[in-house]
């Protein structure tokens, strides 16, 4: 079974969001890559810089890596993985090696904003279109994938995969010990954390010691809080950060604080993750790279655990897509060729996105290896108003985020809705998100 392309409305919107951002510097054009048919024959060493290092992420590198080395054993691979979630450390290695002439191979960058405006605008990758077009690529990826990772006519990168990143995950025995059922709306979460804190357990995990969970979660609680138009309208920046549903989501994220762990500021995402599998909290909201986790902890999928949207937000997929491409000073050209070839193919994907636990980018991997919340995440992919993250790069230009993430980790502790929600407005328009 294979899965068909989804939401034309993403399409759109994205297109829009991208055109917002990119239209101001022509793109500037480098050296075309090599052919797709080139062989790394002189072999030599490859780069791939990332910042999977967790459990779950890691095991989905080791098995690309793996399966690239099989095809291509004259080739080196050197994993240059600097930890930290969403690439919270690594980022600034990045920029470090790229502008001091130590580009990788390739490396990890999300579709969107952080690949066009960050790396693709100020002339750092090469188009990669010709490797689509030679393996006939296109159809199998879809629209809005494509349309992430192309400006100008050109193609620039290849999405290896698809996260969810509005999933609450939860124990089931837990659950099941205290007759819970998952909650779908804002109003039944509330109740059920309520519950769940009178007994004595923590309803929810969080960590906060890299800033950016707090966005991922609040980015869900403003769809919970205003839809999608309004999210995709709010981050197109038609919409000031004074609005009443912004101030409704961050009354929502107060509100759920009295229910999360006393520790999060000292956790990483896989530690908050971690309570979850421990039967330390009941929920957590995160990607479904969680997923790639709970199965390096050899817990079982709608078995042990179980997941559904971030309540408020069912029918609405935050996308979440990582993606490799060409860096125009890429030392070894034709090795990185060779390994896009193999992130890019059906079997690559089936490799690595079980382990990941995301999804493939290309709609016709066989799901049939797939665990049943992967493949239930497909169906919902195909079918839901895709939104692209925040938190994790597409919807924004980087300094917004940082903004966000900045300001929230302020919320978290003086919990002043107006102040923050005039301090996001102020900072949305000083960085030109929004019209001074
Ligand atoms: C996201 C990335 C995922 C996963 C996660 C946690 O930004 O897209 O692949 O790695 O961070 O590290």
């Amino acid at each position: 079974m294979t899965r068909t392309g989804a939401g034309f409305a993403f399409a759109l919107i994205f297109a829009f969001l991208v055109a917002c951002q990119t239209s101001t510097t022509p793109v500037a054009t480098p050296t075309p890559a090599p052919g797709a048919e080139a062989k790394p024959e002189g072999g030599g060493e490859l780069v791939i810089f990332s910042w999977w290092t967790a459990g779950g992420e890691a095991d989905g590198l080791n098995e690309l890596i793996k399966f690239f080395e099989a095809k291509n054993p004259g080739v080196k691979v050197v994993n240059a993985a600097v930890a930290g979630g969403a690439g919270t450390n690594a980022k600034a290695v990045l920029k470090t090696r790229m502008l001091g002439g130590d580009a990788p191979g390739t490396f990890q960058v999300h579709g969107g904003s952080e690949l066009l405006d960050g790396w693709v605008k100020p002339g750092h990758m090469a188009p990669i279109t010709k490797l689509f077009d030679d393996n006939g690529w296109r159809p199998h990826f879809p629209a809005q994938l494509l349309d992430m990772v192309s400006a100008n006519g050109e193609i620039y990168a290849v999405p290896s995969n698809v996260h969810r990143g509005n999933a609450l995950w939860y124990n089931k025995a837990i659950f099941d010990a205290n007759g819970l059922v998952p909650p779908t709306t804002i109003d039944e979460w509330m109740t059920m954390c309520k519950t769940l804190k009178d007994k004595g357990i923590t309803p929810l995990s969080l960590a906060s010691r890299n800033k950016w969970e707090v966005l991922h979660l609040f980015e869900n609680l403003l769809v919970a809080a205003g839809g999608a138009d309004f999210y995709k309208d709010l981050f197109a920046g038609k919409i000031a950060w004074t609005d009443e549903r912004v101030k409704k989501a961050l009354t929502i994220l107060k509100d759920l604080l009295p229910y999360v762990n006393d520790n999060h500021a000292t956790l990483t995402w896989d530690q908050a993750s971690g309570m979850v599998q421990e039967g330390k909290a009941a929920m957590n909201v995160m990607g479904d790279w969680a997923k790639g986790y709970f199965q390096a902890h050899q817990w079982v999928a709608d078995k042990d655990y179980g997941a559904v949207a971030t309540p408020g937000t069912v029918g609405t997929f935050f996308v979440v897509t990582d993606t490799f491409g060409m860096p125009a000073k890429a030392p070894n050209p034709a090795a990185t060729l060779a390994l896009l070839q193999v992130i890019g193919s059906v079997e690559g994907q089936a490799a690595f996105n079980p382990k990941k636990g995301s999804i493939p980018a290309r709609t016709d991997v066989p799901m049939d290896a797939f665990d049943p919340i992967a493949r239930a995440i497909a169906v919902d992919f195909g079918k839901d108003v895709l939104v692209p993250s925040a938190a994790h790069g597409s919807a924004v230009a980087e300094s917004f985020v940082i903004s966000l993430n900045d300001q929230l980790s302020v919320f978290i502790q003086d919990k002043d809705v107006e102040k923050s929600a005039a301090a996001l407005e102020a900072e949305a328009k000083d960085l030109g998100v929004r019209a001074p």
